[in-house]
């Protein structure tokens, strides 16, 4: 009998298109893992490890950090049992080098080809959204004080942990990872168009907007697949 193949999606985007806001909620719903590398690299820092010192002057310039250091990470993660049922890349590939050794990771590991969502939004919308951020340190849920704020100010509403402001959060921080964004990551949206496995998400729009226009273009994906 043919094994099943595990699931991998990808989510696209530049800094504050809501990869991290999305991807969280998607994982839950399908019980995926959730594969975040900003995350997991903040998580190195903020324990002080010799990667989190490695990371922290790259991370606070707002430049990218070696292809090496993150593929190796995912590649640990990925020996989780928890990645069986299925993951969501959050952050990750971000140069086409992370994204041709991922393939092969992939493949090695019995995960079927990934499922690449791009999320597109306005330049002036992302500064918004970077700025306005602040994210649960206990829980790591993302809050928005324009946009999504919690009920109690500085308090995440699922466990009262403090809300923290990014460190690469300032504006002149912002400007370079969007830099960086559109010189090594913007050239994945070819790589994996070109693979045929593209799907385009406008996430201009609200939350929830968002989440169901992910649904309907993936719907339409397993529609086609089979595979979802
Ligand atoms: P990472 O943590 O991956 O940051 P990023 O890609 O810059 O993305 P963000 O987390 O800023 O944005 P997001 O798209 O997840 O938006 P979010 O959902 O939070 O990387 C950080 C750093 O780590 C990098 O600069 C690099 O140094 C290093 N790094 C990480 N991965 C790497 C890799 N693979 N290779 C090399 N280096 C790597 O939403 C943002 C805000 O908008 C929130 O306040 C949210 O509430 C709000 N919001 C979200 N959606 C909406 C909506 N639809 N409407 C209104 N508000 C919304």
């Amino acid at each position: 009998m043919e094994m099943a193949l595990h699931r991998a999606f990808i989510f696209l985007g530049p800094p504050g298109a809501g990869k991290g806001t999305q991807s969280k909620r998607f994982a839950e719903r399908r019980t995926l893992a959730h594969l975040s590398t900003g995350d997991m690299l903040r998580d190195a820092v903020s324990r002080g490890t010799e990667l989190g010192r490695l990371a922290k002057p790259i991370m606070d310039r707002g430049e990218l950090v070696p292809d090496d250091i993150v593929v190796r990470m995912i590649e640990e993660r990925l020996d989780g049992s928890d990645c069986d049922g299925g993951v969501v890349f959050d952050g990750f590939p971000r140069t086409v080098a992370q994204a041709e050794r991922l393939d092969r990771v992939l493949e090695s590991r019995s995960f079927g080809k990934p499922v690449v969502v791009d999320f597109e939004v306005r330049p002036e919308v992302l500064m918004r959204r970077l700025t306005g951020r602040r994210t649960c340190s206990v829980c790591g849920e993302i809050y928005n004080v324009y946009d999504a704020p919690p009920r109690v100010p500085d308090t995440c509403d699922r466990d009262g942990g403090r809300l923290v402001l990014r460190a690469d959060d300032r504006p002149e921080v912002v400007q370079e990872r969007m830099a960086a964004y559109e010189r090594q990551t913007r050239p994945l949206t070819d790589y994996y168009r070109r693979l045929g496995l593209l799907q385009e998400v406008d996430a201009t729009a609200g939350v929830e907007e968002v989440r169901r226009t992910l649904e309907d273009v993936l719907k339409r994906v397993e529609g086609r697949d089979g595979r979802l």
